[in-house]
């Protein structure tokens, strides 16, 4: 099977429309959780160019750094800590439009400006989140939060 991404220019939704059916087509199939989870992050970042796309799952009492996209970040997260924390804590996505502005926020790159982070909640209960950083402010919205909690329903984890 080819793996070749196509990536689109268009309106947002006409990326994510593009993007998720062939993200869905890699990873079905494949029992693999890193694997998949690493091919999602490059899928992601090829597409729209963000700073940083990743995951991090939760392992004992705490969020550890897992397949990533983008410069070196921050290992473990505590629960309530920073957006992935906060996120993990509330079991709900959080939009950050300015990281600067948003107490706690754990800056792994100073070159990060807006942030969402999207829980992956499994029973009822969070497993990880996907996290994504972008160079600049307000850059996610509605729109991402929807196509975003559409794909990681489709991770089987
Ligand atoms: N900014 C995140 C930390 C992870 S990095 O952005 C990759 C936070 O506040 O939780």
């Amino acid at each position: 099977m080819a793996e070749d991404l196509i990536i689109v220019s268009g309106s947002k939704t006409e990326k994510y429309e593009a993007v998720i059916p062939q993200i869905k087509a890699l990873i079905e199939g494949e029992e693999d959780l890193i694997a998949n989870l690493a091919n999602i992050t490059s899928a992601l970042k090829e597409q729209f160019g963000w700073l940083w796309v990743g995951f991090y799952l939760v392992k004992k009492d705490e969020l550890v750094l897992g397949p990533f996209q983008g410069p070196v970040a921050c290992t473990r997260i505590r629960k309530g800590r920073g957006v992935c924390g906060i996120s993990w804590e509330k079991a709900e996505s959080i939009i950050v439009p300015d990281v600067e502005a948003f107490p706690g926020h754990i800056a792994c790159s100073s070159l990060s400006k807006s942030e969402i982070v999207v829980p992956i909640i499994r029973n009822e209960k969070v497993v990880g989140v996907l996290d994504i950083d972008s160079e600049l402010h307000d850059q996610f919205d509605e729109m991402d939060r929807y196509f975003l909690e559409q794909l990681i329903a489709a991770i089987s984890i």
